[in-house]
């Protein structure tokens, strides 16, 4: 984790530790990090597997409001400051003091996610974004991202099925048009080439795709 401020350093820390999943509506984040966080623990480390917004009990009241179907309108900036609140608490309930105590911490979404949601899909200015989080948040950044890059058209429609059977009243961003949703990807395709990060095909068959998450992220432990 580059940039971690100084007051969160500690002997047990490394710059291993924060792994973070990314990827559009239906890239198959949640089955390929649950896959990983057995792989870890199997191998014998300590796992902290989280998502965002969510992660806390204030964070998941937050998603709900930000993600049902007939969420009020947000307006863009309302739903920035949303996100950054639930991921303040999250940095500080949870996420750093699990980094403190050594653990692996394998979150579903972080500020990649905002980037490319709110700063590519909404238009919010990504300096706007970036800002926010040095002041707010604290400057934590993954150390790995692993991004599952599917096309949105394959996405959105593997999404819709998840949405209906697990019958999750979560579809507000789903719900946008599909340039949003092409906009979002190439975002996630540009932070991944500028960052520490593994690009997996997402749209192959999911034992593939976990093979291949799990194999990368073991190879950059072992580095
Ligand atoms: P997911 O948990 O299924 O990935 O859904 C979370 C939704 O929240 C997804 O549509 C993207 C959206 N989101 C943002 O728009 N900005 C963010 O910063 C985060 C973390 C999520």
């Amino acid at each position: 984790m580059k940039d971690r401020s100084k007051d969160l350093l500690s002997v047990e820390m490394t710059d291993k530790q924060f792994i973070v999943f990314e990827g559009g509506e239906g890239a198959g984040k949640t089955s390929a990090i649950a896959a990983l966080a057995a792989t870890l623990k199997a191998a014998g480390h300590d796992v902290l597997l989280t998502r965002e917004p969510g992660g806390t009990p204030e964070g998941l009241a937050l998603r709900a409001l930000l993600l049902a179907a007939d969420a009020p309108p947000w307006d863009k900036h309302a739903e920035l400051l949303l996100i950054t609140a639930a991921r303040i608490q999250h940095v500080k309930r949870i996420i750093e003091p699990a980094l403190r105590a050594g653990k692996t911490v394998l979150c579903d979404r972080f500020i990649a996610s905002t980037l490319a949601y709110q700063g590519a899909g909404r238009g919010i200015p990504t300096e706007l974004i970036r800002d926010l989080h040095r002041r707010l948040v604290g400057n934590i950044q993954p150390d790995l991202t692993i991004l599952l890059d599917i096309d949105p058209i394959i996405g959105l429609a593997r999404s819709a099925r998840r949405l209906h059977s697990a019958r999750l009243d979560e579809g507000r961003f789903e719900a946008l048009d599909l340039a949003f949703h092409a906009q979002v990807r190439s975002a996630f395709l540009a932070i991944a080439a500028a960052t520490p990060s593994v690009v997996i095909d997402a749209s192959r068959p999911l034992p593939d795709v976990h093979t291949a998450v799990t194999t990368q992220v073991l190879a950059w432990l072992t580095a």
